[in-house]
């Protein structure tokens, strides 16, 4: 019999330099940055304080057992078949994109991204010294994806990565095996490196969907991306600084490694602990916070249903809702929404002013007081 998690359990944050919860000094309720505000599961925590109990924090080294736990985990998990030398131990996926625009694009000067995504995407390039050149998305049966008709008016010849975020945040789109197909055909005919950043991909809770991780889709796109996992949203542990690059080609992945060289602080062991204790024994756990997330989402949706003036798009994943407010034509939206209480991500920050991002990783309780406080302020 499995054990019943308890999501709603509430556990105080402020006063721990969570970047999320001491944001805010007044009475607002952060639902912005992307953690979760579930403590992590029984699990980990016995790792973690079995290690703790050690002792000595000493520079650690990943064991080759460790990415077999990932090589195993993508077999199982997602029916991709990887081999342990292919996977490069990174402390956070965004350096692993900002290294594979500079190791791997040195000679290009264009960096092409998404044109709706995470801040990050839309900075890397240009903290690489490089062109950003934006990829058209649409909204498209209200899925906000990249608008495959328009991706061949994309100038590439000067342009050497592809940054691409599956599933999509924001949006939560999961795409399909058709698009990404679509999207490898097109990189095969611009020889392109694509970089696939799939951090959210253990957060679907479309039970019709699948997850399929970009390398999977064909000989040409396992030889030619980067792909990005992390246990760190799934298992809310963000930050103890974990993740990890599978780089199947072996020409690039010295040169990604190279450029990690002097750089790239060695992984702390209470996030190799985390990490390879959540992929390897965390099953249940996720599987219930999925359920938790799915009834948030679904509390979500029914309430801006009937909330004039937001829309919040059908999320197939993640625990971030992307909600339409262009119609109460706010001048300005974030403060208007922490004026009421309630602290949200800007859909500017995501090159997308008409949204907001809502993070339903908390409690149901929580989620309750945002919305009465929202409907006040309305
Ligand atoms: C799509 C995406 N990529 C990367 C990150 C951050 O990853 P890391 O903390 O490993 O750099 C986030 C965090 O919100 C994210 O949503």
């Amino acid at each position: 019999m499995s054990i019943p998690f308890n999501f709603d359990k509430a556990t105080v944050r402020t006063g721990t330099h969570s970047s999320k919860w001491d944001k805010y000094s007044a009475d607002i309720i952060p639902l912005w940055v992307a953690d979760m505000d579930f403590e992590c599961a029984p699990v980990i925590m016995e790792a973690l304080q079995a290690r703790l109990a050690h002792g000595i924090f000493g520079y650690t080294r990943p064991a080759n057992d460790w990415s077999q736990v990932v090589v195993d985990y993508y077999q199982q998990q997602h029916n991709w078949t990887i081999q342990p030398e292919w996977v490069v131990w990174v402390p956070g996926v965004v350096a692993s994109m900002h290294l594979s625009c500079l190791a791997l694009s040195e000679h290009h000067n264009t960096v092409l991204t998404p044109e709706i995504i995470y801040p990050h995407f839309h900075s890397i390039p240009v903290n690489c010294g490089k062109q950003r050149h934006l990829l058209p998305m649409t909204y498209d049966q209200q899925r906000l994806r990249l608008d495959l008709t328009k991706l061949s008016e994309a100038p590439t010849t000067d342009a050497k990565i592809m940054l691409f975020c599956n599933p999509q945040n924001p949006g939560g789109c999961v795409y399909t095996h058709e698009e990404l197909k679509q999207i490898d055909d097109y990189c095969q005919a611009n020889k392109l490196i694509l970089v696939s950043d799939e951090i959210h991909c253990d957060l679907i809770l479309d039970q019709n969907k699948k997850h399929i991780p970009y390398g999977r889709i064909s000989e040409h796109a396992l030889h030619n991306s980067v792909v990005l996992g992390a246990a760190s949203k799934t298992y809310n542990v963000a930050g103890l600084a974990c993740s990890w690059a599978v780089i199947a080609n072996d020409t690039l992945r010295p040169r990604f490694k190279a450029a990690m060289q002097g750089i790239v602080s060695e992984i702390n062991p209470l996030g190799f602990e985390a990490t390879v204790t959540a992929l390897q024994a965390g099953n249940e756990w996720h599987s219930q916070l999925l359920d938790y997330l799915r009834g948030n989402r679904d509390y979500l949706a029914q309430q801006f249903a009937t909330i004039d003036g937001i829309h919040m798009l059908p999320l197939a994943s993640t625990f971030l809702a992307w909600i339409d407010i262009s119609e109460l034509n706010l001048e300005n939206p974030t403060a208007f929404f922490e004026a009421a209480g309630v602290g949200m991500s800007p859909g500017s920050g995501f090159n997308d002013k008409r949204f907001m991002r809502l993070n339903f990783g908390c409690q149901r309780a929580v989620l309750e007081e945002a919305i009465a406080r929202i409907r006040r302020a309305l």
